[in-house]
């Protein structure tokens, strides 16, 4: 099982959820964040942390978004890891 960045994080990118994981599982690209789902714990401290509600776990992802644990998966593992929190994309 592991969680899965979604939808409402395309074009934000606020990275607190990266503050909050506690094993390094958030890898970065142009316009979102992705889980690697072999290191994420389930330990749900991201979902809270993100202000767009744009984490699940995969197994509560609305359905319109299942592509999204594909996509996590694939791009993880391509991506470079993301520890550290930036400035947001969308500017707040
Ligand atoms: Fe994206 Fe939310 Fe993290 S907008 S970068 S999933 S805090």
């Amino acid at each position: 099982m592991t969680h899965v960045v979604a939808e409402p994080c395309h074009g934000c990118k606020y990275t607190d959820c990266v503050e909050a994981c506690p094993v390094d599982c958030f890898h970065e690209g142009p316009t979102m964040l992705y889980i690697d789902a072999e290191e994420c714990i389930d330990c749900q401290q991201c979902v809270a942390a993100c202000p767009v509600e744009a984490i699940f776990h995969e197994d509560d992802l609305p359905a319109a978004w299942r592509g999204y644990v594909e996509i996590n998966a694939r791009l993880a593992a391509e991506l470079p890891s993301i520890t550290v929190r930036k400035e947001p994309l969308a500017g707040g």
